[in-house]
């Protein structure tokens, strides 16, 4: 009996080494794919557009930011800690601004854009950044995309600056099946 403890607390403890190395990994991301944004901002000399509030994830509440705030940075709650914040939705704010006018750095937002309207904002993110775009998502492989167990709406499988174009798969959210409502 007393050997069955030590296996659970083993379990448990290879559970949470699991979870805060995925965490870490995604922070590290963050801050690499951040830098080359910066990088492409000094090269064409546009703007950097970050979209997605820096201490906005679950992580980074406590942790503390996981990037910058770039020239100007939007989200639908705001970016409370930067200078320049726009609290607007993607979809809105986009078609109000030119084309090829911004460097365009994005984490962690697509999954959360609603179903009817993420084609078109992949085309407005297109346009607005004239092909400087930058998109951080949750691996394919992470926990938070299997069988859409948490409230994220799909699973991106790739986005620049590894491919030209957005692939992505809708999921169905576990709180769909159990037909309540989170946010
Ligand atoms: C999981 S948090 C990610 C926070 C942060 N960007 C990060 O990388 O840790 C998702 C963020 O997306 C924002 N968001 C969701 N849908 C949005 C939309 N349609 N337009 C703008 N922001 C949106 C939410 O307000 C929230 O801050």
């Amino acid at each position: 009996m007393k050997s069955c403890w030590w296996i659970l607390l083993v379990i448990v403890a290879l559970f949470i080494c699991i979870v805060i190395s995925v965490n870490y990994h995604r922070i590290c991301r963050r801050q690499t794919y951040y830098d080359l944004a910066q990088l492409r901002a000094q090269e064409t000399k546009k703007p950097l557009l970050v979209v997605g509030d820096p201490v906005g994830g679950v992580a980074t509440k406590y942790l503390g930011a996981a990037y910058g705030c770039g020239d100007v940075c939007l989200d639908m709650a705001g970016c409370p800690t930067c200078p320049t914040s726009i609290t607007k939705k993607l979809e809105d704010w986009l078609p109000t601004a030119p084309s090829n006018s911004y460097v365009i750095y994005i984490s962690l937002v697509l999954e959360y854009v609603d179903d009817d309207k993420i084609d078109f904002v992949l085309r407005e993110l297109q346009r607005v950044s004239g092909g400087d775009l930058i998109i951080v998502h949750i691996p394919s492989w992470d926990l938070v995309t299997l069988h859409g167990l948490s409230y994220t709406k799909r699973k991106i499988i790739k986005a620049p600056p590894h491919s030209t174009t957005v692939t992505y798969e809708n999921l169905t959210p576990l709180t769909a099946y159990l037909n309540i409502n989170l946010f």
